[in-house]
């Protein structure tokens, strides 16, 4: 796909939602975004140097019939949708014995119903134009796991699951669906759970940077436009459908040995 004309973000009141959109808003596409989040999002395109060509919706993602309504006005509004961005999410902390049905259930609902239920809702009208994209934003938890990740680190795994058995279903169609696979960002939200989760003896979350930083091979953590720069490529690279490409500084490309006990 060369240019995208109409381009759907979800969570995009979060940093790499609104990076997402600034990336196709610089291509010219018109740019529908939802989150729950309806201050914030409002706040963020109403900033927006390109605000003319960003739409923004209050939408509940656990609930499939705001889902469904969200993307059939969208469809209705500018007749397709080019590339789907699922973007939003939520971290569930607990183990096994501590987390709850219901935060497993809203990790699922958030993480895997709603960007199947989006995907369903846009494919019909991608296969008439001829093609389109999704990607899909995992993370490194879905492939190797820190402590107390369970329902976010099962449920983003099951997204890459769908990304490969949708880039096979619909790679005749030239729709082509792949994943995004970040390790720790510098943005907002991640501030604000290092800060409310990570941080209980307030000893400052530049320490807690510092610290996620020297665990990457490249001594840093990531940025939100280096997230979207990968998702501006996969959406518009002609042959790549049913991959997962990290985001992550090396960081799971190293191998981390245990002391010899
Ligand atoms: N920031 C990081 O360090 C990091 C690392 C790895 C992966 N990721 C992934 O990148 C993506 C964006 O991350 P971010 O840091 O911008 O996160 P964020 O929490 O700042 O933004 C996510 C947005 O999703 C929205 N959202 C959550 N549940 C929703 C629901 N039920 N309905 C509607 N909206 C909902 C939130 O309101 C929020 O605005 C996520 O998929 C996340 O898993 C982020």
């Amino acid at each position: 796909m060369d240019s995208p004309s109409v381009v759907v973000v979800t969570g995009a009141a979060g940093d790499i939602g609104m990076a997402i959109a600034g990336r196709f808003a610089d291509r010219n596409a018109r740019i529908v975004l939802c989150d729950r989040l309806a201050d914030a999002l409002r706040q963020r395109v109403a900033s927006h140097p390109r605000r003319d060509q960003l739409e923004w919706h209050e939408v509940e993602l656990t609930d499939p019939a705001q889902v469904k309504s969200f993307i059939a006005g969208a469809i209705k509004r500018h007749g397709r949708v080019d590339v789907l961005v699922n973007n939003a999410a939520k971290q569930h902390d607990g183990d096994v014995a501590t987390a709850s049905e219901a935060d497993f259930e809203e990790a699922f609902a958030i993480h895997m119903r709603a960007p199947f239920l989006l995907s369903k809702a846009v494919v019909p009208g991608m296969k008439a134009a001829g093609g389109g994209a999704i990607v899909n934003i995992s993370t490194v938890h879905a492939q190797a796991v820190g402590p107390g990740r369970l329902a976010y680190a099962a449920t983003k795994a099951g997204l890459l699951g769908m990304t490969r058995s949708m880039a096979v279903d619909l790679g005749r169609h030239n729709i082509r669906v792949n994943a995004v696979i970040p390790t720790a960002i510098r943005t907002s939200g991640l501030l604000k759970a290092w800060t409310e989760d990570r941080d209980p003896e307030k000893k400052g979350v530049s320490r807690l940077y510092d610290h996620a930083a020297k665990q990457h091979p490249m001594r840093r953590i990531g940025e939100a436009d280096e997230v979207a720069e990968l998702v501006e490529f996969l959406a518009t690279c002609r042959f790549v459908t049913g991959e997962e490409i990290r985001v992550d500084g090396g960081i799971l490309a190293a191998l981390r040995l245990l002391p010899i006990d």
